[in-house]
């Protein structure tokens, strides 16, 4: 039991070397000590994420009928957090320890993290905690613990310059609230007709209490989403709908189907806003984690921002005549979660001949470079020439490495730890036949494929 744990966290701190040595995410603020709860995305890591996010958005607007899309702003005007419900829901369970005054969340001092992905704190879950974490002491110290009590998430921002006229407002808790924002709007300046959905990537920010486990609870990080505005009578329908298209969509995405799952929340787990909600679930090291949310919003948002903007968001139907508040069912993911998933589910570490390889088998269409090119020798102008000429024809279609140092074998490791599918070789036979080696990242085998053969080659491997 405790080397299963100690793999566990070894695979993790694996990820997070390999992700900083190879570019993918550097520690934000790094030169000043860091910033707890928050990262950058290196060279490597802002292909791959735009790569996934590109695969989402074709998803959900090209095999879906209906589905726009939106960019709005990371800001909104305060009463937007108070419509939401989350200035007064959007909370989790706190203790301080009063000796060392470190700041714990609550629920993560359970042994069994039970109550982990509870985002509201009600004050039943207050009570139970308090009873559960009786006598309990800080984990840092051994000093007495303060009873729980609610934080809110909401990050604060201020604006304007003259002093007492400040408008104190919120970064996005969470980025679908544009969606609801702008749903007359997209409805109005598109002719659309429910059902009909609006989907955005963007930026969220929580004041999460303890972030942890790298990128997958971060302050700042960014969300997928899709608002599918339905007709009520038809909401049980759609939700089954859009649960079975998401997951089998994240099925696709990765090697090991057997660390994906569904999982109904109980209903002392559900959000504020949600009456049902079910997770896409991925099997990481650190335990079963939720990936996306499939929420049955129904009326919540609609008739809420209704309300407090004194609106009527009633849709009527132009054939039957029929007058309906539309519900929402909603399916809200993480980039950064798909991103730091998708390296668990794809880090490998090899036994062969020529020793230990550590190869990231991504999916083609997410790794960073589709195919890495190289000159046998890095000091024959002849065949720098020739393997130029092939980098260059390519990277107008991909994003191409080049690669130089050392010997084949060096280079070929390099690229399996990045996850880049094909090396191409250029060798003394190339300048004679015109025929180029190209390498498998999964398999290791070689078969040598003509240069005017090579777009055509990749093209039908990525198609
Ligand atoms: N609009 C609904 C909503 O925000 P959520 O379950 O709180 O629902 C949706 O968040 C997704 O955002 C989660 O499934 C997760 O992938 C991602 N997410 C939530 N909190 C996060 C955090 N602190 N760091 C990274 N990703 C997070």
């Amino acid at each position: 039991m405790a080397k299963q744990q100690n793999d566990k966290s070894e695979m993790m701190e694996k990820i997070i070397s390999l992700c900083k040595r190879r570019g993918f995410v550097f520690p934000n603020s790094e030169i000043y000590g860091g910033l707890q709860g928050f990262y950058d995305y290196g060279p490597l890591g802002v292909e791959m994420k735009n790569n996934i996010k590109k695969l989402w958005w074709d998803e959900m607007r090209k095999n879906h009928q209906n589905v726009v899309g939106i960019d709005g702003a990371i800001i909104t005007h305060p009463w937007v957090w108070e419509a939401s419900g989350h200035v007064d829901n959007f909370t989790d369970p706190l203790v301080d320890c009063k000796k060392c005054k470190k700041r714990f969340r609550a629920d993560f001092l359970l042994e069994d993290n039970k109550l982990e992905e509870s985002g509201a704190a009600d004050e039943d879950l207050i009570k139970t905690l308090t009873k559960v974490l009786k006598g309990k002491k800080c984990p840092e110290c051994g000093g007495q613990l303060t009873t729980p009590r609610r934080f809110n998430l909401l990050v604060e921002a201020s604006l304007g310059v003259v002093e007492g006229q400040k408008m104190t407002t919120y970064l996005r808790g969470e980025a679908c609230q544009n969606i609801y924002l702008n749903y007359q709007n997209v409805l109005d300046s598109l002719y659309l007709k429910i059902p009909f959905g609006i989907i955005q990537i963007g930026k969220a920010f929580r004041n999460e209490i303890t972030p942890k486990q790298f990128l997958f609870r971060q302050r700042e990080f960014e969300q997928w989403d899709l608002q599918w505005f339905v007709n009520p009578k038809e909401m049980k329908k759609w939700y089954d709908y859009w649960k079975k298209a998401r997951f089998d969509w994240y099925q696709k995405l990765i090697n090991h189907q057997s660390k994906i799952r569904l999982r109904q929340h109980s209903s002392d787990e559900l959000a504020h806003y949600a009456k049902v909600a079910f997770d896409i679930e991925y099997e990481t090291p650190f335990g079963w984690k939720e990936w996306e949310g499939i929420h049955w919003r129904g009326d919540w948002d609609l008739s809420r921002h209704g309300k407090f903007a004194k609106k009527d968001f009633t849709y009527t139907d132009q054939v039957t005549g029929e007058k309906f508040l539309p519900w929402i069912v909603e399916t809200s993911g993480g980039v950064d979660r798909t991103f730091l998933f998708l390296l668990f589910d794809a880090y490998k570490e090899e036994k062969n001949k020529d020793g230990m390889r550590v190869v990231l088998s991504l999916n083609p269409k997410v790794a960073p470079f589709k195919v890495a090119v190289f000159p046998l020798l890095a000091n024959k102008p002849e065949l720098i020439k020739q393997a130029k000429k092939i980098y260059d024809d390519l990277k107008k279609c991909f994003n191409v490495a080049w690669d130089d140092r050392g010997n084949i074998g060096k280079r070929y490791h390099s690229q399996d730890e990045i996850g880049t599918p094909w090396c191409v070789t250029v060798d003394f036979d190339t300048l004679k036949d015109k025929m180029v080696t190209v390498r498998n990242r999964d398999t290791m085998k070689q078969e040598r494929v003509g240069i005017d053969k090579l777009l055509d080659f990749f093209q039908t491997k990525l198609s």
